[in-house]
């Protein structure tokens, strides 16, 4: 997701400075004009605007917060843009952490996936300072196409993890559907044609079986993600009391595929979980 965002901005006309934890993969964002930086104090040293694309909540807090992390190195009134999908708490606890040091933390996690990334044209989810978002959204009209300000610190995430329950509900729906219809003779073919047409339908139906057809689960969004979102999602119903009967549902037959040792493989890849 990173990557297909840093282009964007660099397409986009900003100096662009990476820094990833493997360092090849910030030097292969060289030859599109990047500057590489040794940690994310040093890109904070030198940016206005920070985005963030990271795996989860720990990660995010340890980028920002953690040894040679950005807190160390951003300037009073830098925004950080975080894009990783995270816990809402989480996010709201950094943001309360750079506020007081001077600097602002926007949740700003996207949907869209990599696809999207690359497009340019994600969905992005803003929760934070209301000021430092008018700031940088120029930035974020350069890696998405819907924008939305939501409100204070969290509200980006708690839209996010709401696509994230439809979306994992989503994924399990249609890989059981997509059994049933060819287990009864219904052509692949047809079942795509027919559906993108009538309710059935979503962003998340054709990228499946777009992805089954091309046999190739390697790229895209993987399971462990998904495992994430949801577990996020869990803790927060049983917090709250709001049951989620199918979100833990689907919980479980993605966790089921990540510990059969799938977790790096898109999420399609759970209607061949669901065989046995
Ligand atoms: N993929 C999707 O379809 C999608 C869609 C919407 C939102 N998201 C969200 O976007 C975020 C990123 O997803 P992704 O699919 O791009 O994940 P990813 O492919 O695992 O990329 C995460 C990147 O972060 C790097 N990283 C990990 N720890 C780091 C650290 N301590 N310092 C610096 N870099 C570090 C990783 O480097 P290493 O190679 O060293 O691990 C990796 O390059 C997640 O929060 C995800 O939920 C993903």
């Amino acid at each position: 997701m990173g990557s297909g965002m840093a282009r964007n901005l660099l397409k986009g006309g900003y100096e662009v400075i990476v820094h990833n934890r493997s360092p090849d993969k910030a030097a292969d964002m060289k030859r599109f004009g990047a500057i590489v930086a040794l940690s994310p104090e040093e890109v904070a040293r030198q940016a206005e605007i920070v985005v963030l694309s990271l795996p989860n909540s720990e990660t995010v807090a340890t980028v920002v917060l953690g040894k040679r992390g950005l807190a160390e190195g951003l300037r009073k009134g830098s925004v950080v843009i975080d894009t990783s999908t995270i816990d809402p708490t989480v996010a709201i606890e950094i943001a309360g952490e750079l506020k007081a040091r001077g600097s602002y933390f926007l949740d700003s996690p996207v949907s869209g996936g990599p696809e999207g990334a690359k497009a340019g044209t994600l969905t992005i989810m803003v929760g934070g300072d209301a000021l430092a978002y008018e700031r940088s959204k120029h930035v974020l009209q350069k890696m998405g196409k819907s924008i939305f300000y939501l409100g204070e610190s969290g509200a980006g995430q708690k839209m996010k993890l709401a696509n994230q329950s439809l979306v994992g509900v989503y994924f399990v729906a249609i890989a059981e559907t997509y059994r049933l219809a060819t287990g009864i003779g219904v052509k692949g073919e047809d079942l795509l044609r027919v559906i993108s047409t009538s309710w059935g339908d979503s962003p998340v139906f054709r990228h499946f079986m777009k992805v089954v057809k091309s046999g190739n689960y390697e790229d895209g969004a993987s399971i462990k993600l998904m495992v994430k979102d949801l577990s996020i999602v869990r803790g927060i119903s049983e917090k709250e009391e709001i049951p989620m009967s199918l979100a833990k549902l689907s919980l479980a037959h993605f966790r089921k595929a990540s510990d059969g040792g799938h977790a790096d493989l898109d999420m399609s890849y759970i209607s061949r979980v669901l065989e046995g």
